[in-house]
């Protein structure tokens, strides 16, 4: 979603907004534009489309100043265009702001607003934000502070916001509530930005922003207070991601190095959960043993890929506890009456802690007395924050829009956590517990296996690429990864696809099955009961004379007989095979994208974090 930076301090802004904002752009947006102050005037530029494009405006109309703005805006109000782009301005062109978020009740204040006189270009939300300040400060408000909280106050919805004064002219204000935003505090210069990436290589350390906060920055310091004015003492801390983990590091994509990144992500895991008094440890975990014993049901929210691990962690839960799980989508949890009481935990997944729909989800099982146990690869974002527990994925910052490596850490996060619970109910007996974890282990090597194969993965790729649609199928632990697969193939290469459970193809899809169709069936097994299953479904389909291309694992003959095309995976126990099986699949699509020609980090109509519900 949109993505905003802001600068003040004693360089040229111009510069670091563009190089911020050039950090931010895997959030996905689709026109950006600056304000600095020059001399006495707010000037702004904006453009549509890359952020190429805006530089190249900036170079023909340079803009120099050391107070600034920017944003990278991913349409919800009004189309992609100049006008609607940020930053807006006030009538009079003295208040610039950028924001991420909706202001819900835009349509109620800009009919008054007009009414009062004030003159709308945009079709956006945004927009009445500027007018009401200058509305604020026209009516009396004493400061710019005042005028913007009181605007705020009005304000319903969500957003981060950035502000400038033409007549402030080392001051810089922002606010949030319920999108993301922090504060990086450099020497003599501070910064804001949606989030650590952008400014990662400015500075050192940064102030995460509460909901509900506004803050005044300055070149020589920040100072916090809330939309009623009480202030808010600042929490510095240090930056934890080191600039090159921003960096592609000699790949040709962010999508490919995050990748090739997981073997490694996941060794780290294991390394850090390793056994430990008889269970996995959980080192700083705040919800401990006693707790999970009491528990009576489990219940999981996540959107997108998240949703896909959550499918995972309930069938692994299942397997090794009595308890009851459900898995939900968040943007559809949040709308329901699950009945839910103090005994239920809620389990939510987000790669970036900020999803507008699985934070709203927490809030509302929080009013309901649930606890909270995030699986989160952000530290300081917001589910992280507002969880009572934080299971951190430890992934590094994921940069390529289509989850990868935050996808296989949170599977394996998912089998952590659930032989601790099974540990911590007495439901899981040690020696069996000890057996999983020595079979998790064998995993990152078994996905250096599958990244060895490469070449013959982009083989298939390349001989399938251009049909308009494939089907992915699976059962039990790995129908989750054919909705994992057919999801990464739509999202880059935009090929349409669709992920099945395999079982259920008799009831609609193998409508679907002709000659031209590819069918990408997961059929790995150690002693997995529903393989048998699924070679009977395969069947189906080559009955019908669909292309089978089948993720097999090395030596099955059965499976040789069958298929097109195989993609072999080493041997892997059934319960962990997803994380392996989705490399196949997200190198498949990979290559596939690349056959197809699209913008594999940034494809079209996505952002990386959903910030907006
Ligand atoms: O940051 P989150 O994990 O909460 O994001 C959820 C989804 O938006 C995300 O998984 C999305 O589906 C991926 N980009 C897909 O690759």
């Amino acid at each position: 979603m949109c993505g905003i930076v802001g600068y003040v301090g004693k360089r040229n802004a111009t510069p670091l907004l563009i190089n911020g904002l050039k950090r931010l752009e895997y959030r996905g947006y689709d026109s950006a534009g600056v304000a600095v102050r020059q001399a006495d005037a707010l000037v702004v530029r904006k453009s549509v489309g890359r952020l190429a494009v805006l530089e190249q405006k900036l170079a023909e109309h340079p803009v120099t100043g050391t107070l600034g703005v920017g944003h990278t805006r991913w349409a919800t109000h009004g189309e992609p265009n100049e006008v609607n782009s940020h930053p807006h301005t006030d009538c009079t062109g003295r208040i610039a702001v950028v924001h991420n978020g909706i202001i819900e009740n835009y349509q109620e204040l800009r009919a008054e607003l007009t009414a009062q006189g004030h003159k709308f270009r945009s079709q956006t939300d945004t927009e009445v934000i500027p007018h009401l300040i200058e509305a604020e400060l026209a009516a009396g408000a004493p400061t710019p502070e005042e005028a913007i909280r009181r605007a705020l106050r009005r304000a319903k919805g969500a957003y981060a916001l950035g502000i400038l004064f033409h007549d402030q002219p080392h001051t810089l204000y922002a606010a949030r509530h319920g999108s993301p935003l922090i504060v990086g505090v450099g020497r003599d210069e501070h910064f804001i930005a949606s989030d650590v990436p952008a400014i990662v290589d400015q500075v050192q350390r940064v102030i995460y922003l509460d909901d509900g906060e506004v803050v005044i920055l300055r070149a020589d310091g920040v100072s916090l207070s809330r939309l009623d004015g009480t202030a808010v003492e600042a929490k510095i801390q240090p930056v934890t991601i080191a600039a090159e983990a921003v960096e592609k590091a000699g790949f040709e994509t962010f999508m490919l190095k995050e990748i090739h990144e997981q073997p490694r992500i996941l060794r780290q895991l294991l390394a850090r959960h390793g056994w430990q008094s008889g269970t996995v440890a959980l080192p700083d975990f705040a919800l401990g043993a006693p707790y999970f014993r009491k528990l009576n049901r489990v219940m999981i929210v996540a959107c997108g890929s998240a949703y896909h691990t959550g499918m995972y962690g309930k069938l692994l839960l299942e397997n090794v506890t009595s308890l009851a799980v459900e898995t939900d989508l968040a943007s559809e949890f949040r709308y329901r009456d699950p009945k839910i009481d103090p005994g239920t935990l809620i389990i939510a997944v987000s790669q970036s802690g900020e999803t507008a729909d699985t934070l709203a989800s927490i809030r509302m099982a929080k009013s309901w007395g649930c606890k909270i146990l995030a699986i989160c690869n952000v530290p300081g974002s917001t589910v992280a924050r507002e969880s009572d527990a934080v299971f951190f994925t430890e992934a590094g910052p994921e940069i390529g829009v289509a989850a990868t490596k935050s996808f296989t850490a949170q599977l394996m996060a998912f089998a952590l956590l659930a032989f601790f619970i099974g540990r911590a109910r007495g439901e899981l007996a040690e020696t069996q517990a000890q057996e999983l974890l020595t079979d998790l282990q064998t995993i990152p090597d078994a996905i250096h296996y599958v990244l060895d194969r490469k070449d013959e993965i982009r083989t298939v790729a390349d001989k399938h690429h251009d049909g308009p649609s494939s089907l992915y199928l699976g059962r039990r632990f790995n129908y989750p990864t054919a909705l994992e697969g057919a999801l990464k193939n739509k999202e880059i290469s935009y090929q349409h696809a669709e992920g099945y459970a395999a079982g259920e193809m008799k009831h609609g899809p193998i409508a679907l099955i002709n000659e031209y169709l590819p069918v990408i069936c997961i059929c790995t097994r150690t002693r997995d009961e529903v393989y048998a299953k699924m070679i009977s479904n395969i069947k189906e389909v080559e009955a019908r004379h669909g292309r089978i291309i089948a993720l097999a694992t090395d030596g099955d003959a059965t499976i040789a007989q069958l298929a097109e095309d195989i993609l072999w995976v080493p041997p892997t126990r059934d319960e962990f095979s997803p994380m392996v099986n989705v490399v196949t699949l997200q190198l498949l699509a990979y290559y596939a994208a690349q056959a197809r020609g699209t913008d594999i980090d940034k494809p079209r109509n996505l952002a990386k974090s959903v910030t907006v519900e």
